[in-house]
């Protein structure tokens, strides 16, 4: 994983990580810095487990099926938001994406525990507001919100 740019202005949190497509040695480990980094920041503990659940599962499609990709974090006075761009193949049938158990992991993904065709209905399922928009051949677009507690 290479480093994180943190470029934090006044009292948000702002970091951009970037996405080894393919690279299963180093699958979860942005997810894990974003939930520490959330934790220590004194987020509430489902916030936190929220966004490292979307994170996660945002950040494994990227490792199984794109090229490379990025991962956003802003927190906000309002909410956690995570928005993760990749460059891949994309998808063709979002709608058909999102469907609990659809799955187009091959073998290989498989024998890795992963290919369950879960992952972006959790993401939806968790997220307060989520966006998907994907080209073929280009890649795919997620932006995922947790809002935080009203204080
Ligand atoms: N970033 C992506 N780029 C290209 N295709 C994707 C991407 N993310 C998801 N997909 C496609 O959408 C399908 C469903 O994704 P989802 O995350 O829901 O399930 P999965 O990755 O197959 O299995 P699981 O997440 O449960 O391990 C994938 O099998 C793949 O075909
Ligand atoms: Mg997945």
């Amino acid at each position: 994983m290479k480093p994180a740019v943190n470029v934090s202005e006044k009292n948000l949190i702002k970091y951009s990580f970037e996405v080894e497509g393919g690279n299963f040695d180093t699958a979860g480990t942005v997810s894990t810095r974003i939930k520490s980094i959330l934790k220590e920041s004194g987020l509430p503990s489902d916030v936190v487990r929220k966004s490292a659940i979307v994170s996660y599962e945002a950040e494994i499609n990227v490792v199984s099926y794109a090229k490379k990709g990025f991962i956003n974090l802003s927190v906000t006075p309002t909410a956690v938001e995570i928005e993760v761009n990749d460059e891949g193949p994309g998808i063709p049938d979002i709608e058909q994406a999102m469907e609990q158990g659809y799955s187009t992991a091959g073998q290989h993904i498989r024998e890795m525990g992963f290919g369950a065709g879960m992952g972006l209905y959790n993401i939806k399922s968790y997220s307060d507001r989520f966006d998907i928009s994907s080209e073929v051949d280009k890649g795919t677009v997620l932006k995922m919100i947790i809002l935080l507690p009203h204080s």
